[in-house]
C-alpha cells in the first residue's frame, strides 16, 4: 500500500518501506512448512539462507512470518503482541535482524476477530494494529479473513477495506496481501489491495484436491482448502485477465521444495506461476530445500517472465488445447527484447508432440517472424523460427515447455 498521506509537523514518521506493487511481490512465508510452529530462530535461519542459497539474490526478498507469532491476549493497552516464548526479543528486533540482511519482513493477521488458529484478530482493531506494525518496521502485511463470523454485520470488502485504509495512514509504506480467498470474487472489488488470493488453501499435490474442491474461479465455497496446482491453474482461465499492476491475483504460496512433486511437476507449478504473474512466494523450507528445487526457483528466464514490465499474464488458449490431455497458454511480455511467452503443457498424455499453429496465438507480430529467436526456456535450447507452427517434440506428462519469442 502506498502511503498517499504527507505527515507533516512533529509527529516522528518511521522510515518507509519500499513497496514496488508493479511487480508480483516474491519472498518467503512460514506457513505449507511449518504452520503454527514459528519461532524467532527459525525466521532468522530462513533469513540467512535466503542469502545464503542465492534466493534473495534472485529476487526473493520479503521474510513473511505466517499464523503463530502472536501471544493469545492483547498487552495491557489494546496492542497486538509477540508471543514471549516464541520471539521473545520481539518484533522489532526480529524486524531489525531481517533488515540487517538486506530482506524485508511481513507479518500476519486478520480481518476477524479471531484469525484462524483463534490467536486476535484486528476486527476493530484496525488503526492500532497498522501503528502497532509500522511502529515495529514491518514491510508486509497478509490479512486474512477467519473469525468473521463473530464479526457480525460488516461486509468482506469493509472489513478488508478499513485495513487497507489504516495501513495507509501508518506513516509507513506497507505491502497490503488480502487474503479472503476468493470467496466473494475478490477480483471484482479489492484493487485497493496490492494482492488477493483467488482460491482456499493450496495443497502440496500436482494433481489430486482434496474433497469437495471445486474446480472454476467462481463455483462457490464448497471445498475450502486443499487445492492442487494443476486445479490452481484452471481457476486462472478465468481470472488471468483480472492480472494487473498493483493488484495481482494471488495464487497462493509456492509447493515447489514440499517435497510431492517431480522435476516436471515442479516446473510447471513454477512455470503457471510465474507467466500467470502470481506472487512467487516460496513455501517450503529454505534451511533444508534440494538444489533441484532450488534451481527451479532460481531460473532467471523464469523469474523475468513473472517480473517482466508488462505486467501482463497468459491467457488460456481453447483452441490450441485439449481438455484433460494438453493446455497452451500465450502472452505478451515487454521487457528487454522479448515480446511473447508460450506455456504448453502436457497434462494427461505419455510423452508427446504438441504442435501450436502461430496463427492461434493472440498478439504475437507474425509479420516480424524472421526477426524471432525462439527459446525453450527449460532446455536452453534456441532455434530460429521456421514455420507456421511451434513444433514442441517429446512434452512428457506433466511437463511444460515455456518458449520465449524475442526479436533479434
Ligand atoms: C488461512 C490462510 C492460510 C494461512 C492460515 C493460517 O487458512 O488461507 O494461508 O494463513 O489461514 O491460519
Amino acid at each position: 500500500m502506498f502511503v498517499t498521506t504527507l505527515v507533516v509537523g512533529l509527529l516522528a514518521v518511521p522510515c518507509l518501506g519500499s513497496v514496488n506493487p508493479a511487480k508480483p511481490q516474491m519472498g518467503w512465508n512460514s506457513w505449507n512448512t511449518f504452520k503454527s510452529n514459528i519461532n524467532e530462530t527459525l525466521i532468522k535461519s530462513s533469513a540467512k539462507s535466503l542469502v545464503d542459497t542465492g534466493l534473495a539474490q534472485a529476487g526473493y526478498k520479503y521474510v513473511n512470518l505466517d499464523d503463530g507469532w502472536q501471544a493469545f491476549t492483547r498487552d495491557s493497552s489494546g496492542r497486538q503482541q509477540p508471543n514471549s516464548t516464541r520471539f521473545p526479543s520481539g518484533m522489532k528486533a526480529l524486524a531489525d535482524f531481517v533488515h540487517h540482511m538486506g530482506l524485508e519482513i511481513g507479518i500476519y493477521s486478520d480481518s476477524g476477530i479471531y484469525d484462524c488458529a483463534f490467536y486476535p484478530g484486528s476486527y476493530g482493531y484496525e488503526e492500532r494494529d497498522a501503528a502497532t506494525y509500522a511502529s515495529w518496521t514491518i514491510d508486509y502485511l497478509k490479512f486474512d479473513n477467519c473469525g468473521s463470523f463473530q464479526a457480525g454485520t460488516l461486509s468482506p470488502q469493509e472489513r478488508f477495506l478499513r485495513m487497507g485504509d489504516a495501513l495507509n495512514r501508518s506513516g509507513r509504506s506497507i505491502f497490503y496481501s488480502l487474503c479472503q480467498w476468493g470467496n466473494q470474487f475478490p477480483w471484482h472489488w479489492a484493487s485497493f489491495s496490492d494482492s488477493y488470493r483467488i482460491s482456499g488453501d493450496i495443497k502440496s499435490a500436482f494433481g489430486e484436491d482434496s474433497s469437495g474442491v471445486c474446480q472454476s474461479a467462481y463455483c462457490l465455497n464448497t471445498g475450502y482448502a486443499g487445492v492442487s496446482v494443476l486445479t490452481m491453474i484452471r481457476k486462472m482461465r478465468e481470472l488471468s485477465r483480472f492480472q494487473r499492476p498493483g493488484s495481482w491475483g494471488d495464487m497462493d504460496m509456492l509447493e515447489v521444495g514440499t517435497g510431492t512433486m517431480n522435476l516436471h511437476q515442479e516446473q510447471t507449478h513454477f512455470s503457471f506461476w510465474a507467466a500467470l504473474k502470481s506472487p512467487l512466494i516460496i513455501g517450503a523450507d529454505v534451511n533444508t530445500i534440494s538444489k533441484v528445487s532450488l534451481n527451479i526457483l532460481m531460473n532467471k528466464e523464469i523469474i523475468a517472465i513473472s517480473q517482466d514490465d508488462a505486467g501482463v499474464a497468459v491467457n488460456y488458449l481453447p483452441d490450441l488445447s485439449t481438455e484433460h490431455k494438453v493446455q497452451v497458454w500465450g502472452g505478451p511480455l515487454a521487457s528487454g527484447k522479448s515480446r511473447y511467452v508460450v506455456l504448453a503443457l502436457n497434462y494427461g498424455l505419455d510423452t508427446t508432440k504438441i504442435t501450436i499453429p502461430l496463427i492461434g496465438l493472440p498478439g504475437l507480430n507474425r509479420s516480424n517472424l524472421a526477426k524471432y529467436t525462439l527459446r525453450e526456456v527449460w532446455a536452453g535450447k534456441v532455434y530460429h523460427h521456421g514455420g507456421d507452427n511451434l513444433v514442441l517434440e517429446n512434452v512428457a506428462l506433466n511437463q511444460t515447455k515455456v518458449v520465449v519469442f524475442s526479436e533479434r
